[in-house]
Formats: structure tokens, C-alpha cells, sequence
């Protein structure tokens, strides 16, 4: 295992009504104005906004109200919630909504009190040194942002759209409450994303070269085979409370590093992704769909027994001892068959991607100075590849 430091201050405040509590939270940390930032209209169809400005109210906290975040959030939003915040002097951000409002907000946070264009910070030309701090008031489980210490933003760059990362311990939420309660409106189509993308940033971590990790190996399995089980019991009764909260839980663990502490991690394919997302603006988890398995197929080769691990103790396919990348190749066949089953697109034709795009996907990718992941470091020709398997997979 690999020398590590954990510190994940977040506090979750998990169960129905806990939105309720938003006031006193905010209260305790001693922060007497918010900015709430919000997406589109779900979380005002539901109440769930007016839930968390009446806690506020009640508890004494002034507040600003503002709306507008897209899916694949983009940074001229940002910009003006800077100036807004400023404007108004708020002295702490509430997120409510999922991975696109949170990241917003952090990207926020963080521009308010840090000098010049923050955009450079997702540029990776400098590093922010503080931030005005955020909650979260989360509505759907995904992108498991309420605890990481990532962001995601996109930005239109001499008519490329940018989408880029940063990792910040800056970006890591003071709290989150997470109600899965407000879960049961999202449509089947968000829930399946929402569930690949958990297991996308359990899968990054799986697939590592750091030996003799069997903590972790085994907490990613836990993760895993629970969303396998869970999702479509979600998607038969999207009123169950009880499959709602698990899911939520474990998009949570999925990524807020207890199962990725000490080992190595790969991101190639979120790499890869990301420039689905921003070409085509389709949804996160449906670009992962599409873009995991390619992955596998192509780097399955490096480390036959790792995949075999994952065949048989996620998806519970026997290990064939004479033979073991047939059962490697039968867990990525098994992943690829519930990615299906749960709706999610199989290849580039499904999410409207196009092979003749995939020039355009490398520059934007930068591959030509630099590899990217680390299980296999994936060069300019190795990315085309991948792609080209996406695009051109049958099922
Ligand atoms: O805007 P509203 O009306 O709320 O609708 C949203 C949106 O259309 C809807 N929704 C959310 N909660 C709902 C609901 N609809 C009904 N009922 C509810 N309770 O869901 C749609 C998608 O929302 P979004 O926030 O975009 O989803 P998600 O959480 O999947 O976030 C995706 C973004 O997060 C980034 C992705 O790249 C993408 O930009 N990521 C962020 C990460 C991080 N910060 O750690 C890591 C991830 O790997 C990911 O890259
Ligand atoms: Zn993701």
C-alpha cells in the first residue's frame, strides 16, 4: 500500500427532512449571509428550494437566491455568481442540486475570495489559496461531488468547448445533507447515469498496478455490488426509500476517496470522457457508459487476473483457472450487459457521437505533449483506439 494522507472534514447529514436543518448548520459555523445556487426548475417543483430558504430564514441567515446551472456546468455562470457574491457580500455558498450545481458552487467559492480569472485554476496555471467555503444540499446521486475535493467546469475557448478538472482541497464541502427522499423525482434516464458514474470512480480505482491493496479492493467490490443489486430495484420502484438511500450512500463512498486511499488511481477514461460531454453535451454517466468497457477492452491485456478479480467477485462469473482472460473478457461482456439493461447507450451512434469527431476529441484531449492514466499511461494512438472501439461496438 502507498503512504497516504486522509482528511475528509465534510459532515453528512443523511435522512429524510434533514434539509430542514440547513439554518442551524449554517448557523453553527457562524456565517450570517449565503449565495444558494441552484440548477434548473426540479428542486422548485419539489419544495425542496423553499425548504432550505425557510431553515435559513428561521434560523436567522440572510440569503441570495440564484438559478440557471446547465448539466456540464459553464463557467460564464460562474463568472457572474463571483460578482454577484461580491456584490452582495455573502460569506458562504449553499449548493442544491447535483454534480453541475456543486461544482459551480465550489468554482464560486473559490473565485470570490481568490484574485484574477478563475478559470486559471482549471487551466492548471495556478492554485487557489483559499475559499469563501460550501455546503450542499444534495438531489441527485452521481457525481459524488458533494464529497470529493473535485470540480468540473466548462468553458468555450476560441470556439472549443474546454471542460476541465480541478482538484482542490478547497473544493471540499464543509457539509452535505442528502435527503433521498428528494431523489424519487429524477427519471429512470438520470438515475442510470447518476449509477454509472458512481461506479465509474470506483472502477478508476480499481484498476490500479499498487499490489496487495485487498482493504480497499474489497471496500470497491462492497460499493459495486451494491449499486448492481440496488439500481434496479431503483428503477422497478422509484419510490422505495430504502434502495433510494443506498444508492445515495454509495455514490457518496464512490468517490469521496475511502475506496481509492493508497493505492494508485488510473481517470483515463474520465479523461476520455469529458470531451463527450462538452462536444456533444450529453449526460456524464451516459459518455462513461459508452467510453468504460472501450477502456477495458483495450488495457484488459495488461493485467488479465485484475479484471478476472473483478468478474468474479462483482459480477460473480466463475473463475476459469486454464483460461483467465476468458473470464476477464466475460466481466466486461457482464458490465456492457447491465449498462444495457439499465438503458444506458451502448456506442458513439447511441449519444450522437461520430467517429469523424475523434480528431477533434484528441486535441482537446492535449495527448499530443502527454499520456494520460496510470494503469496504462494511454498515448495519442492508444486514446484514438479506444475511441474508435466505442464508436464502432455492436452489441
Ligand atoms: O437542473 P435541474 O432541474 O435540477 O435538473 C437536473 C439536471 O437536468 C436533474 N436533477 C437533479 N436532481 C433532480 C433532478 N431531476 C429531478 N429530481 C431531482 N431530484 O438532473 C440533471 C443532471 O444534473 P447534474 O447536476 O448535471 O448531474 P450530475 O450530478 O450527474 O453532475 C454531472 C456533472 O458533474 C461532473 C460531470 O462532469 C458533470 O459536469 N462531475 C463532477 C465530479 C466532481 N465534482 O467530483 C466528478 C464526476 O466524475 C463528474 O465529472
Ligand atoms: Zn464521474
Amino acid at each position: 500500500m502507498e503512504n497516504f494522507e486522509f482528511h475528509r472534514p465534510t459532515a453528512y447529514y443523511f435522512g429524510a427532512g434533514r434539509e430542514n436543518e440547513a439554518g442551524n448548520i449554517v448557523r453553527a459555523l457562524n456565517k450570517h449571509k449565503v449565495l444558494i445556487v441552484f440548477g434548473g426548475s426540479s428542486c422548485v417543483k419539489s419544495g425542496l428550494l423553499s425548504r432550505v430558504q425557510q431553515s435559513l430564514a428561521s434560523a436567522g441567515i440572510a440569503y441570495v437566491t440564484k438559478g440557471g446551472v446547465v448539466p456540464n456546468p459553464r463557467a460564464d455562470l460562474v463568472y457572474e455568481l463571483i460578482d454577484y457574491g461580491r456584490r452582495e457580500q455573502v460569506d458562504f455558498v449553499v449548493a442544491v442540486g447535483g454534480g453541475s450545481v456543486i461544482d459551480t458552487a465550489k468554482a464560486t467559492a473559490i473565485g470570490i475570495v481568490n484574485d484574477g480569472d478563475f478559470f486559471d485554476f482549471f487551466l492548471k496555471k495556478r492554485q487557489p489559496q483559499d475559499t469563501l467555503g460550501l455546503g450542499v444540499v444534495l438531489t441527485i446521486p452521481a457525481a459524488g461531488s458533494e464529497g470529493s475535493s473535485s470540480a468540473v467546469i466548462q468553458k468555450e475557448i476560441d470556439g472549443h468547448f474546454y471542460k476541465c478538472g480541478l482538484s482542490s482541497c478547497f473544493n471540499v464541502p464543509t457539509f452535505a445533507i442528502m435527503n433521498p427522499e428528494v431523489t424519487k423525482t429524477l427519471p429512470p434516464y438520470q438515475t442510470a447515469c447518476g449509477a454509472v458514474d458512481m461506479m465509474a470512480h470506483v472502477m478508476e480505482r480499481y484498476f490500479t498496478n499498487t499490489p496487495d491493496v485487498s482493504i480497499t479492493d474489497r471496500l470497491c467490490e462492497a460499493v459495486l455490488c451494491s449499486i448492481v443489486e440496488t439500481v434496479p430495484r431503483v428503477l422497478r420502484e422509484p419510490d422505495n426509500y430504502e434502495a433510494r438511500a443506498n444508492i445515495m450512500w454509495a455514490g457518496t463512498l464512490a468517490h469521496n476517496d475511502t475506496c481509492g486511499v493508497g493505492r494508485e488511481q488510473d481517470w483515463a477514461t474520465h479523461a476520455l470522457e469529458h470531451q463527450l460531454s462538452a462536444i456533444y453535451d450529453i449526460a456524464h454517466g451516459a459518455g462513461l457508459a459508452v467510453m468504460f468497457p472501450a477502456w477495458m477492452e483495450y488495457t484488459m491485456a495488461h493485467n488479465p487476473m485484475r479484471f478476472a478479480q473483478f468478474a468474479t467477485r462483482v459480477f460473480g462469473i466463475s473463475m476459469d483457472f486454464e483460461e483467465p482472460k476468458r473470464t476477464a473478457k466475460a466481466g466486461i461482456i457482464a458490465l456492457r450487459n447491465f449498462f444495457k439493461s439499465i438503458g444506458m447507450p451502448q456506442n458513439f451512434a447511441d449519444i450522437g457521437a461520430r467517429e469523424e469527431d475523434i480528431p477533434q476529441m484528441l486535441k482537446l484531449l492535449g495527448v499530443d505533449q502527454h499520456t494520460i492514466g496510470h494503469f496504462v499511461p494511454l498515448n495519442r494512438d492508444d486514446c484514438e483506439a479506444i475511441y474508435k472501439i466505442a464508436a464502432r461496438y455492436q452489441g
